[in-house]
């Protein structure tokens, strides 16, 4: 049996599903993987770096009333919290990836595996955070960034050596999806916004989702990755959907090629890639065409397979928590190394 020490760096829908899930999973992580766990540190914020020798009681700390004390900073919640794994849920800054990418330097430095759904501190730093890792003999883990649970780095990784992508399609973001059914349906993106909201898919402040910036942090992500080839967010052309009115979007959802989010990348022959995220029709024989509502999904071109969609039909926070839960996991199965 092996016991682990977990600790959660940002505690907000993400963070808090995969604590459930972790106590819904106890069962089953112990007598089919001789895991057991328990969380010693949580930070965020508003609760700032609440770290404790003994375990911290989850039914608390979900219910709000955990009563932890709470650490200067960072360097003190891992010497207090002494974690074997950090899983880092703070929020998307597109521009720099910080502060996530110094929480999770710090986190290797100190002897943590790293499991992150935050994809920025991969846009930015996902050279040094593997070195680290790796001198580290810990892992760097990060499926749930990109299609919630659905397999893609770790597919191309562990099922796919040697294959050439050539390029992908894709439709990342199910905000933007509900926005424009929702617009497609006679109602304004006002309305649009608030379905997406209720559907628990869109954050308080959707901007990241509407102007492209979740889509092409995710391109970026898989480019450096999958390609292999370092893209910066600034490279990619963006453009969003707040130029779409309803009355186009019911136009071409009647003519047959309704408008989608669509996230573009090709892989030129010098080896560089070009990418985009901006709303395009779609045709109804392409392999995208059947993602609808919250749906994700990616088509890839690969020298050895023409095409390979893999489609996540309506994830949920659940999914998401599960795609950390599952890095997690493999993590334990594989021992130490890095991706
Ligand atoms: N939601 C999804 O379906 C989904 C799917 C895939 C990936 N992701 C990614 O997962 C991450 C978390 O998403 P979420 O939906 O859980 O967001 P969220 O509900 O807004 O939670 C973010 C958490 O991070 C904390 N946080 C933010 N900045 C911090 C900082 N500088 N230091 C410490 N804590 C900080 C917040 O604390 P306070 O509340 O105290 O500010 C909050 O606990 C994001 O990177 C997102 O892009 C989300």
């Amino acid at each position: 049996m092996k016991h682990y020490r977990l600790c959660f760096l940002g505690f907000g829908n993400v963070g808090r599903a995969l604590a459930r899930l972790f106590v819904s999973k106890s069962v089953e992580l112990r007598d089919n993987y001789g895991i057991e766990w328990e969380i010693t540190g949580v930070a965020t914020r508003r609760m700032g770096w609440r770290a404790s020798d003994e375990a911290i009681d989850v039914t608390q700390l979900l219910a709000g009333n955990d009563q932890t004390n709470s650490e200067a900073d960072i360097d003190s919640w891992l010497a207090r919290a002494k974690p074997d794994v950090v899983f880092e849920t703070t929020s998307l800054n597109p521009e720099t990836g910080q502060p996530a990418i110094e929480y999770m330097r710090q986190s290797l430095q100190a002897g943590a595996h790293v499991i992150t759904a935050n994809k920025a501190p991969i846009v930015y730093a996902y050279d040094e955070l593997n070195q680290i890792a790796l001198a580290q003999g810990k892992r760097f883990m990060f499926e749930a960034t990109v299609l919630d649970s659905a397999p893609v780095f770790s597919l191309f990784r562990e099922t796919l050596p040697a294959a050439k992508v050539r390029g992908f399609s894709a439709v990342f973001n199910s905000t933007t999806n509900v926005i424009l059914e929702t617009m497609e349906a006679g109602r304004s993106f006002a309305e649009g916004v608030k379905t997406a909201q209720d559907l628990g898919v869109a954050e308080t402040d959707p901007s990241n989702d509407i102007e492209g910036w979740d889509s092409i942090m995710k391109v970026c992500a898989i480019a450096r990755v999958i390609l292999r080839t370092p893209l910066l967010p600034k490279e990619v052309r963006r453009e969003g959907i707040r130029g779409l009115d309803s009355a186009t979007l019911q136009a071409a959802r009647a003519e047959g090629t309704p408008f989608k989010l669509l996230s573009r990348a090709t892989v030129n022959t010098d080896g560089s890639v070009t990418a985009s995220v901006r709303p395009e029709q779609i045709s109804a024989n392409d392999p995208l065409a059947g993602v609808r509502g919250t749906s994700l999904a990616i088509h890839f071109e690969l020298d050895m397979i023409p095409g390979l969609t893999i489609v996540s039909h309506r994830p949920n926070l659940q999914s998401t928590a599960y795609g950390l839960l599952a890095d997690f996991i493999n993590a334990d199965k594989r021992g130490l190394g890095t991706d």
